[in-house]
């Protein structure tokens, strides 16, 4: 049953793919070709303006599909004293349509000479014609003229020679720097190029359905080493002490998957089940962290091949840690990077959560190497399929290799966060059109990761709990037909989250469907236009009080009503939060709940708990349950015997003090922290200052202790003290506990001493891991000219990496203290950051929502939208801005609406 479960899920998944693969074809074919000479010569005006001032012929983002890639010969020589890179690269194209143009992408590169030669094309087997080059930056592409037409079905080469710097930032081909123990700077050239930037390493057809096979040269000095996709075949001496290594040519595939990086790392390695030699290479000080990842990413290996029953195709899988990353991590197939974070463990200061971290990255980038690498979305819309997917993988082959992690109570986390998105009316469709490179890296998004990847679980837990029967694929599921195709589309193409009414009557259930929206409610006038036109098929999953039985029910219309035989005293929708629906009990339904979870809370499972909690809340960001209802479901709490549940509950309660605090709003500041400190004192004090027990006993631990000295709980700020003066004495040498690093070093970074202590071990720590927790620990200085400082080092790069700016802007947003200055800043300097982070990257928006989706005022909602609307008239549009602006009334309203309620019930309940 598993097993075909198992492969109906993949079989749905690859029929997705297809269908994204073979539909928009049929109308790029005419929409894409080049026009004639003639067409060009005639009407100049009608085309854009190459550099030169010629018309350049080709309108389009999109390249025209009369020109296909087959294989690249690539040979780069990056010079890491001169930081310059010089290349020459022997495209074999064929042509589909006959043309007098080959157009390509280019950024950034400067074309030294392009010429053609055919084996085929008599008129051109004499080698190298030169070729006329055109430009235009401003859609990254240049256009190669031939003397006379190429003629279709037949193949031609392109040679071109080329240079450019080593990139400044996190894209293309980018020089990389670190420190070795003894304080030598040493460089690195990496490439990192999904989505769009491969066209900043070489001239290509830089689209995901250009798949070819690439062949690739580097040349090094000694000194250094080379990695690429493929494993070396061989090491030429060239004149001058340069060496050239030779890669194996590469299984056909996209050019945002190629990658090379020449640096002069270390390595430990292993080999799977399959025979695939896997290496985990970082700089040479840090080999000793590499251990975890090599062990994680060799089962993981295993359990991919052994799930999708498709070997992994490259004889070798390279995992490189990367001092300078943009992102988290990038799935290049057979040479993946990662962030230093996402890829090394250190026993001595990682964290439980970081193991988890480090795990869940390498099952992501693993699982891309079939989910992505193999099949592949034609464009970018469909990015989900990429990056949904890779994210669902995380939790089966997770639960399947390291049950220790208990990875499926982290992951209803995944879900719980897209909703945030999803219920604001600026959220997207999963499937999404995307034309300009800033809006293809908006497509990696909550939608696409979070949200393709929680519905990835409703069919899970809608098909495979049960006992299905495959038929085509068109699965019966309890005796109903479930159109798969037709109920993927309206999840697909349709934005944001429905909510599911529930009314009880006696023994009838009556249901309803909206769309769920926060920050707006039933009264406000616009409600009834937003809900215009949405439905949803909704696989439905419900419990009864007075048995274990899993009910299901596919509500496929706006209301309908269920029967039921059995006396109870509730129902729960949405067994263990497995779909992606809100619900909301109507009458006295939640009231049951309460009674329910204050008598005996474990006759619900822990994450229908989870569920209720969540969903209690966000109705109230809804306006469609009071304040102190939800704040009634969490009393049990000093009762309750899940982690994650209890996790779940004070997340809220914690949520609500941060926003009370930061504006500033003492009395109900005050009285929450007496409430927290109060209510949750048993399991503070109960806690150790140790690495002990499961993942979740050491999360709590970490997020407890934290939070009681953020509110000055004595007994846990002498104990931190205590910690922190024996570290200091130790010189910094001492090993504490790793749960408890980031709440010690906090508390040591309240002195100006212990601040300055803590900056002088980051510089020297080489712990990505224990590096974040001191930043973190700096952050929250209640100091402006330390926190000024802070950004002053980020932006500068030496002793805090820029690739760090981004999170330390949002730390220090959300520092009451440093709130005001991360937004001064970031509106002061914007271009600056510019210069550093592209626009829709995945750094710059989490400047942006950092720095401002805090705030709760009219003021703050007027200063940030008037500073967006001075950006887009500049020309610089995010999709971001809507949902920042959306977020930001929707805290104004509930303010208004809760603080009464909040001061109210922390009255009678202090
Ligand atoms: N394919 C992405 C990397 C990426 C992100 C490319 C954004 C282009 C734009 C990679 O597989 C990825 O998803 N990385 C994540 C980590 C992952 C564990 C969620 C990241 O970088 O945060
Ligand atoms: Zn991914």
């Amino acid at each position: 049953m598993v097993n075909s479960c198992r492969k109906l899920i993949f079989n749905i998944f690859i029929g997705f793919y297809y269908s994204a693969i073979s539909l928009p074809q049929i109308c790029i074919c005419f929409q894409f070709s080049t026009p004639s000479m003639d067409q060009l010569n005639q009407n100049p005006g009608t085309f854009p303006v190459a550099t030169n001032g010629d018309p350049f012929p080709w309108r389009e983002l999109r390249l025209p599909n009369t020109v296909f890639p087959l294989h690249y010969d690539l040979v780069v020589h990056p010079n890491l004293t001169s930081l310059n890179f010089v290349a020459s690269e022997k495209i074999e194209v064929v042509v589909r349509e006959a043309t007098q143009f080959i157009i390509l992408h280019s950024k950034d590169l400067e074309i030294l000479s392009a010429t053609l030669h055919s084996k085929e094309d008599f008129r051109y087997m004499a080698p190298g014609k030169k070729l006329t080059v055109l430009s235009y930056p401003a859609h990254h592409q240049i256009a190669l003229l031939v003397p006379e037409k190429l003629t279709a079905d037949l193949r031609y080469y392109v040679t071109i020679d080329f240079q450019a710097k080593l990139a400044d930032g996190f894209e293309g081909f980018y020089k990389s720097t670190y420190r070795t123990l003894g304080g030598e700077t040493r460089i690195v050239a990496v490439t990192d190029f999904e989505p769009t930037e491969a066209r900043m390493a070489f001239p290509c057809f830089d689209e995901p359905l250009f798949k070819a096979n690439f062949s690739i040269k580097i040349r090094r000095e000694s000194r250094h080493i080379a990695l690429s996709n493929m494993p070396k075949v061989k090491t030429i001496a060239l004149e001058g002490g340069l060496l050239e290594d030779h890669f194996e040519t590469t299984v056909k595939m996209s050019t945002y998957l190629v990658a090379f990086i020449v640096c002069d790392f270390t390595s430990v390695s292993g080999t799977s089940s399959s025979g695939v030699k896997v290496s985990i290479y970082a700089a040479p000080d840090k080999r000793d962290q590499t251990h975890y990842a090599l062990e994680t990413s060799l089962k993981l290996l295993d359990f991919y091949e052994n799930y999708f029953d498709i070997n992994y195709p490259l004889p070798k899988l390279d995992l490189v840690a990367i001092p300078d990353f943009g992102s988290g991590a990038m799935e290049n197939w057979g040479l993946i990077t990662y962030r230093e974070t996402s890829l090394l463990f250190d026993p001595q200061t990682s964290s439980a959560l970081d193991k988890l971290w480090v795990t869940k990255v390498i099952a992501h980038e693993l699982a891309h190497q079939w989910f992505g690498n193999l099949v592949t979305m034609e464009w970018w819309n469909d990015i989900w399929l990429n990056e949904g997917f890779a994210t669902y993988m995380e939790l089966i082959s997770i639960n399947a290799t390291y049950p220790e992690l208990q990875f499926d109570d982290y992951f209803l986390n995944v879900c719980f966060e897209v909703i945030k998105r999803d219920s604001l009316n600026s959220t997207r469709p999963i499937s999404n059109q995307a034309e300009t490179p800033t809006q293809i890296q908006e497509m990696f998004d909550a939608v696409s990761y979070n949200k393709s990847c929680s519905e990835g679980d409703f069919v899970s837990g809608g098909f495979c709990y049960s006992d299905s029967k495959m038929a085509g694929s068109t699965p019966t599921l309890l005796g109903e037909n479930v159109e798969v195709k037709e109920m993927m589309t309206n999840w697909i193409l349709q934005k944001g989250i429905p909510l599911v009414v529930v009314k009880q009557e006696g023994h009838l259930l009556r249901l309803q469907q909206e769309r769920f929206l926060t920050g707006i409610s039933q009264e406000d006038p616009e409600w009834k236009v937003l809900q215009e036109r949405y439905l949803w098929h909704i696989p439905l999953t419900y419990s009864v009080s007075s048995s274990d039985l899993i009910h299901r029910h596919i509500l496929k219309s706006k209301t309908d009503t269920l029967h039921l035989p059995e006396n109870f005293s509730w129902v729960k929708f949405n067994v263990n939060s497995n779909g992606y629906y809100i619900v909301h009990y109507e009458g006295c339904g939640w009231d049951q709940f309460i009674t329910q979870l204050n008598q005996n809370h474990t006759l619900l499972r822990p994450k229908e708990r989870i569920g209720l909690i969540h969903d209690a809340f966000q109705l109230v960001s809804a306006g469609r349950l009071t304040l102190d209802k939800a704040l009634d479901l969490t009393r049990y709490l000093h009762h309750e015997t899940s982690i994650p549940a209890l996790l779940k509950g004070l997340h809220y309660l914690k949520s609500f003090y941060h926003m009370m605090d930061r504006r500033n709003i003492s009395d109900v500041t005050e009285n929450l922290k007496r409430y927290l400190l109060q209510y949750f004192k048993p399991v503070i004090d109960t806690q150790s200052w140790t690495d002990d027990g499961s993942v979740w006993d050491r999360t709590l631990r970490s997020t407890i202790l934290m939070l009681a000295c953020d509110l000055s709980h004595a007994p846990c700020i002498q104990k931190a003290t205590e910690l922190f003066s024996q570290w200091i004495e130790s010189g910094g040498k001492i090993n504490l506990p790793t749960d408890v690093l980031e709440t010690v070093y906090s508390v040591g970074a309240k002195t100006t001493a212990g601040w300055n202590y803590l900056l002088e071990q980051y510089e020297l720590s080489r712990s990505g891991a224990e590096k974040d927790k001191i930043l973190y620990a700096l952050s929250k200085s209640k100091l402006r000219e330390k926190l000024r400082k802070l950004i002053e080092l980020g932006m500068d790069g030496k002793v805090i990496k820029t690739q760090e700016l981004p999170t330390l802007l949002y730390m220090i947003a959300r520092n009451p203290e440093g709130q005001q200055l991360a937004w001064n800043f970031v509106r002061e300097n914007w271009t600056q950051l510019l210069k550093k982070f592209e626009l829709g990257s995945f750094a710059m928006r989490t400047i942006i929502s950092g720095t401002t989706s805090q705030f709760s005022s009219e003021d703050e909602l007027q200063e940030v939208k008037l500073f967006f609307e001075s950006r887009k008239a500049q020309g610089s549009h995010l999709d971001i801005f809507q949902t920042v602006l959306e977020t930001i009334s929707k805290n104004i309203k509930w303010l208004e609406k809760n603080l009464p309620t909040l001061r109210t019930w922390l009255l009678v309940s202090i």
